[in-house]
């Protein structure tokens, strides 16, 4: 895996309005360079939103997203994707594709226009294709896949992007526990800048350096698990009761969500 140096992201004032509805009330946050960085917090809390804004596929309404220093929206659609890479929930773009089409398009911000793909392209792929377990299925149409075969497809376009910031959005929702372990534990590895969307609050623990807490559009909490993930936090968030012990291996928080 080449490697790319890890980007350092800055969200400042970030605001987002649409339809006449505030999603994003001034959001500020920080990510050096190789930081794991969580987003949690309830339904509608604006965390796609945010990542949309990262990413570049939505224009803050106020406020400014700082790539390595870099006014992000000064950057162009294809330099920012040498950057940024992303897992979304839902990709769009691939219909009709096979899952290899789909994980190659990963290399486009790297070439000119008209450069066909190369060896070193091929290789890539096929790297990124064996990483997560998607050999077996690189021949298929995209849309065929289950949920948890794309979400491993998406990765592998991700990964192939060689970002300095990988953003990922609910990246272990239809994976088995197996591959939700495996999926962040390489997240973690790479050598870039994580800014991960999870809802599973122990996971969210383990796997981050810092995490962020968003309800109704405002961060209300962030720091080491330890200092977002308490009881008083969880019951005022989230409304659930919780019991928070150490996670015996990784001395993470290790919540238990009580009756
Ligand atoms: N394009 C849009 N138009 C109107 N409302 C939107 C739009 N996108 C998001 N929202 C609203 O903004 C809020 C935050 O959404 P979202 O960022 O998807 O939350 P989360 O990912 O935390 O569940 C929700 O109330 C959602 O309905
Ligand atoms: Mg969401």
């Amino acid at each position: 895996m080449s490697a790319a140096e890890p980007a350092e992201l800055r969200v400042e004032g970030l605001r987002f309005e649409t339809g006449g509805r505030t999603v994003l009330h001034g959001v500020d946050l920080t990510a050096r360079p190789g930081e794991t960085i969580g987003l949690a917090g309830p339904n509608g809390s604006g965390k796609t939103t945010l990542l949309r804004c990262v990413y570049g596929t939505l224009r803050p309404t106020a406020g400014r997203i700082l790539l390595d220093g870099a006014d992000a929206a000064s950057l162009g659609v294809k330099a920012r994707a040498r950057r940024v890479a992303v897992v979304p929930q839902d990709a769009t773009g691939t219909l009709g594709l096979t899952v290899r089409e789909v994980v190659a398009m990963g290399r486009s911000p790297h070439k000119r226009f008209w450069e066909q793909d190369g060896p070193e392209d091929a290789r890539r792929v096929d790297g990124a294709l064996r990483t997560v377990g998607a050999e077996e299925f690189a021949g298929r149409r995209f849309e065929e896949l289950s949920g948890g075969e794309r979400q491993r497809a998406l990765l592998a376009r991700a990964l192939v992007q060689d970002p300095g910031l990988l953003a990922l959005d609910e990246p272990t929702n239809h994976l088995d526990i197996r591959y939700q372990l495996e999926m962040l534990g390489l997240v973690r590895g790479l050598p870039a800048t994580g800014l991960l969307v999870l809802h599973d609050l122990n996971l969210a623990a383990s796997f981050c350096d810092r995490l962020y807490l968003l309800a109704e559009g405002r961060v209300v909490a962030s720091g080491p698990p330890w200092e977002v993930l308490t009881v008083e936090m969880l019951d005022a968030v989230y409304g659930v009761r919780t019991r928070i012990g150490v996670h015996p291996t990784t001395g993470a928080p290790s919540i238990v969500y009580l009756p």
